[in-house]
């Protein structure tokens, strides 16, 4: 037997855009349910991005999840770009006044988990079969079966496909127009116990690759090395894995401090953009549009910003019956989107090596001295990476 019931919006995917989401919504005072295909555990243990613009942060915190961020998070004043042997600051607190914040999102998840199950909130995890019908109508269902293999039926006023870029909601906007720039490099990132040997990032270009020094907390660092895009974790050992590290972060009388591997694994880069993110009554955020490639951090603080607009544009809808905001919704985050995808593009570009490209190599290195020593170039570098445009969530 089919168990039905009722929600104002329906959320498909419990990662960072579906949680901000439902909990936006529930500060609100509007009334959600959440259906996840993966566990719980999966979905607070999987290793993703960790470094949160100024915006992020202030909506974190004005949507009261923001206490382990404030306890937990390193806060920096800028990154390092490193190239040709040499290591310049870029400090974007001078520039424009904004820092950044390293914070995992596997703690964001776990923040926005735990608010959300403390306040009676649905999460639906380890669901089968989701599927959404009667988005061109006033009351879509989304549909699942549960992990005891009921059938359940959720009438809503909206569904928010939150589920990311394997998911099933992108396919149900008709007409759908897709933009995407495949790369043919990969990144190979490890987390490792050893205190960083750095007090901010280094984003290094070297001659045999890029490499970038991240972290996690003082005890533990975050570390990646672009690699071909076809490349098997199998070819690299450790040993080979700390030996490229040591190459590529090489500067006299500094050394990356080693440590024991805890996490391995090789992403593709890929930029992808698909628009209309909405159709009748089906909304779609972050990774289920648009994915960029990591160097430059954006995907997190995108999913994040999808659903600060979305939750104000529902909110218009669903309480004042203003319908604006959500007419506005695909337009504005496109336009966020597009922003974060040509900045990722050029700070992916500007760092990532091609084999026998003497012309790229000598290009590459005429831009790095420009965004290191010319204050207009540095402001702008600055100005995109800490968050231009953010939107906000008043509490
Ligand atoms: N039914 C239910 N849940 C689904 C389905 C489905 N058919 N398909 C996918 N999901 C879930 C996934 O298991 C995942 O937990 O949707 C969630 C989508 O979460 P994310 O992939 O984290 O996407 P998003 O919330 O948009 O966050 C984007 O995550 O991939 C990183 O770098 C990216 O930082 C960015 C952020
Ligand atoms: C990370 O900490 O995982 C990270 C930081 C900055 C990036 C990409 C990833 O540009």
């Amino acid at each position: 037997m089919t168990v039905t019931s009722r929600t104002r919006v329906g959320i498909v995917g419990a990662g960072p855009a579906g949680l901000m989401l439902s909990v936006l919504l529930a500060r609100r005072g509007i009334e959600s349910v959440i259906v996840e295909s993966r566990t719980r555990e999966y979905c607070e243990a999987r290793q993703r991005a960790g470094m949160l613009e100024a915006g992020t942060v202030a909506a974190l915190r004005a949507a009261g999840v923001g206490k382990r961020l404030d306890a937990e998070g390193l806060e920096h004043d800028g990154i390092y770009l490193q190239f040709a042997g040499e290591r310049q600051h870029v400090n974007f607190r001078e520039l424009v006044g904004r820092t950044v914040t390293i914070y995992a999102q596997t703690e964001i998840v776990k923040d926005l988990i735990a608010d959300r199950l403390a306040a009676g909130g649905v999460i639906e995890f380890s669901a089968s079969s989701v599927a959404v019908s009667g988005i061109e109508s006033a009351a879509p269902v989304l549909s699942y079966t549960d992990s005891a293999g009921v059938p359940h039926e959720v009438a809503c006023d909206v569904i928010a496909g939150c589920d990311g870029f394997h998911g099933i909601a992108r396919a149900l906007v008709p007409g759908l127009s897709a933009y995407e720039r495949t790369y043919p490099y990969a990144w190979l990132g490890i987390l490792a116990d050893a205190g960083p040997s750095t007090d901010e990032l280094i984003y290094s270009r070297h001659p045999d690759g890029f490499a970038l020094y991240s972290m996690r907390s003082p005890e533990v660092s975050r570390l990646y090395l672009q690699v071909p895009a076809d490349e098997s974790l199998d070819a690299w050992s450790d040993d080979r894995i700390w030996a490229e590290l040591q190459k590529r972060f090489a500067l006299p009388g500094w050394s990356v401090a080693t440590g024991q591997i805890t996490d391995k694994s090789i992403t593709p880069m890929r930029s992808f953009v698909a628009g209309p993110m909405r159709h009748g009554r089906l909304f779609l955020a972050g990774d289920a549009a648009h994915i960029v490639p990591p160097c430059g951090a954006k995907g997190l603080n995108l999913a994040v910003g999808d659903a600060i607009v979305m939750a104000s544009a529902l909110s218009a809808l669903l309480l004042d019956g203003s319908a604006t905001l959500a007419d506005a919704y695909s337009d504005t985050c496109l336009r966020r989107a597009w922003r974060a995808t040509q900045f990722s593009y050029f700070m992916t570009s500007m760092t990532h090596v091609l084999p026998n490209d003497p012309f790229d190599d000598l290009a590459q290195l005429a831009q790095l001295r420009y965004v290191t020593s010319s204050p207009a170039a540095a402001t702008s570098l600055a100005e995109n990476y800490s968050g231009y445009e953010s939107p906000k969530f008043e509490s």
